[in-house]
C-alpha cells in the first residue's frame, strides 16, 4: 500500500526471505501507487525488492500507463476474469531462483466488483492449463467476500497449492490446510500503514462517509506493517503442508 508498504519491502524483504527460507514470493501490487494501481516502474521496484510474481485486483488499470507493461512481462497479471479487451492475462508461470516453476492465478470475486464474467466459470480452464506446465499453483482470489474466498478454496481443494485471498486489507486468522492438501487463508492482509481506514488517512476516509462528498485520499503513514502469507509445500506434488499468517512490524 502505497509509499509505506514499499518503503518496508525495500528494507526488508530480502532479509524476511532469508530468514523464513523463502523461494517464491508473490505480492499483490494493485495499490502500490499512492494507494491505488500499479506503474511500470513501480513493478520493476518490487520485482528488484525480492518478489517473483506480482498479482492485482480490482484497481489494476487504475494507471493506464500499466497496460503495454502486463502485455510485455510474463511475471505479473490481473485478474482473469476481467473484460476480453483488457491488456494483460491472468494466468503466469514464473521460473523460480530454486529451479521449480510456480504458476500463479489472479480472479476477482464478484460481490461489489463486477468483473467481467465470475471467476467460477473461467477457473476451471485455468487451473487446468496452470498444471499442465507445473505442479505448483497458487490463486490470489481478490474478493470482498469471505464466503467466495471460501468457496472457490473449497471447489479447488487438491487441485492447486494454494488459494489467498486479498483485497480487504484485513488479515484474517484462519489459515489452514483443506483435507485434499490446499493451503487456505481468507485475507493475507495488507503490507502498509495500519494507522489508518485499510490504509487511507483515517480523518479523510471519515469526512467522506460523513458527509458524502467527493475527498482527495491519502495513504496514511503510521503503523506499518508487512502482512501475508506463508505457505509449505511439496515441490514433486504440489501439496502444501502447512500455512501462517505473515505479521512483521516495520520498522
Ligand atoms: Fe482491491
Amino acid at each position: 500500500m502505497g509509499a509505506p508498504g514499499r518503503g518496508a519491502l525495500d528494507s526488508r524483504l530480502k532479509s524476511l526471505r532469508a530468514e523464513l527460507g523463502v523461494d517464491a514470493c508473490v505480492i499483490n501490487g494493485e495499490n502500490a501507487a499512492d494507494g491505488i494501481g500499479i506503474t511500470p516502474r513501480l513493478a520493476d521496484q518490487l520485482f528488484a525488492m525480492g518478489a517473483d510474481a506480482i498479482t492485482l485486483g480490482n484497481h489494476a488499470f487504475r494507471r493506464t500507463e500499466i497496460g503495454p507493461y502486463l502485455d510485455a512481462s510474463n511475471r505479473i497479471v490481473r485478474p482473469a476474469n476481467t473484460a476480453r479487451s483488457t491488456p494483460g492475462r491472468g494466468l503466469a508461470v514464473v521460473p523460480l531462483p530454486n529451479g521449480s516453476r510456480l504458476a500463479v492465478i489472479n480472479v476477482l470475486g464478484s460481490l461489489f466488483l463486477h468483473p467481467a464474467t465470475s471467476m467460477f466459470e473461467l477457473i476451471d480452464d485455468l487451473v487446468e492449463e496452470a498444471r499442465r506446465e507445473t505442479p505448483l499453483v497458487l490463486v490470489d482470489v481478490h474478493a470482498e467476500a469471505t464466503s467466495e474466498k471460501a468457496a472457490l478454496a473449497r471447489w479447488l481443494d487438491g487441485k492447486v497449492t494454494a488459494v489467498v485471498g486479498t483485497h480487504t486489507h484485513v488479515q484474517t486468522s484462519d489459515a489452514f490446510v483443506l483435507p485434499k492438501g490446499t493451503a487456505f487463508m481468507t485475507d493475507a492482509g495488507m503490507t502498509g500503514p495500519h494507522d489508518s481506514v485499510i490504509g487511507v488517512e483515517a480523518e479523510l476516509a471519515i469526512r467522506r462517509m460523513r458527509t458524502g462528498l467527493p475527498v482527495r485520499f491519502e495513504t496514511a503513514q503510521g503503523g506499518v506493517r508487512i502482512e501475508g502469507a506463508l505457505i509449505e509445500c511439496d515441490a514433486e506434488t504440489g501439496k502444501a503442508s502447512s500455512i501462517e499468517a505473515v505479521r512483521v512490524p516495520y520498522p
